[in-house]
């Protein structure tokens, strides 16, 4: 008997595009507000009401981003590399944390420089997911993945309601096992996963295959320590070789490429130090 449900039909990412509508919709708030700053002499309810456009970001996109990292790129990661969309992710939430803290500071050109960034890379990254990632969610997801991805979409906003995005934020004492050393899905070259956040802390598990280089950079105080493999860090033309026990501390911003002579596993530790 012949499906009922044909796959073209079940869209995965629909509830993301719907909240890249809302986005939008906040963008042009903001964007009103700043305008408002070009007058002479900028009266006190303009900061106040760029300080809620501003903020009002704050849910909506940690829960956005917390679907499409745990539930969407998890499952597209087997057939696209979703480290770009989740450094981007991260980029984004340090830009929005440089304009909130400049809207504090009442600084107009520091609001403009601030909310214009924010603006046009929240735009474009909104452009590559839907112009580049999510079509390919829908072409090669099978039902049964489309199927993961919605309902565990639902039930991470269902808990978020009730929440905040923290993957093992716990009240009282307790632990949990986790793992850091994981094979490569095949056909990747590199992987980086979120395995926990804890208030600034979060800890990622990050794969590179051998003869593969990643250049990457974190918005915020990043501990990399090898686990397994052998691997060159190089930034600021110095190079060293981190083995197993090995590590760095890498300051906020601050670029470097990974080359892995053997197929390589690190722990990354990222801080937020605002
Ligand atoms: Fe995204
Ligand atoms: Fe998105």
């Amino acid at each position: 008997m012949k499906d009922t449900v044909p796959e073209t039909t079940l869209e995965a990412c629909e509830s993301l595009l719907t909240e890249h509508r809302q986005t939008e919709s906040l963008i042009a708030q903001l964007e009103t507000q700043l305008q408002l700053l070009q007058q002479p002499s900028v009266p006190e309810e303009v900061y106040a009401a760029l300080d809620n456009a501003a903020k009002a970001f704050t849910t909506d996109l940690d829960r956005h981003f917390a679907c499409e990292e745990q539930c969407l790129f998890p499952v597209l990661s087997r057939y696209a590399p979703m480290v770009l969309m989740e450094l981007e992710h991260e980029n984004l939430l340090d830009l929005r944390s440089q304009l909130i803290s400049a809207i504090g500071q009442c600084c107009p050109e520091d609001i403009q420089t601030a909310g214009k960034s924010f603006i046009k890379e929240l735009q474009d990254h909104i452009g590559r997911e839907e112009f580049g990632i999510f079509p390919i969610a829908e072409q090669r997801l099978s039902l049964e993945e489309k199927n993961k991805v919605i309902q565990s979409m639902t039930d991470l906003r269902g808990q978020m309601s009730h929440q905040p995005p923290s993957l093992s934020a716990k009240v009282g004492r307790g632990f949990e096992p986790i793992s850091l050393i994981k094979p490569l899905p095949e056909g990747r070259e590199v992987f980086l996963e979120k395995v926990a956040q804890y208030e600034n802390l979060t800890l990622k598990a990050m794969g590179l295959l051998a003869g593969h280089q990643l250049k990457h950079w974190s918005p915020q105080r990043l501990y990399m320590i090898c686990l397994e493999g052998k691997v060159r860090f190089e930034s600021l033309e110095q190079d060293r070789f981190l083995l197993p026990g090995e590590g760095v501390i890498v300051d906020p911003r601050l670029e470097f490429t990974l080359y892995a002579d053997e197929t390589s596993h690190l722990l990354f530790l990222n801080q937020d130090i605002e």
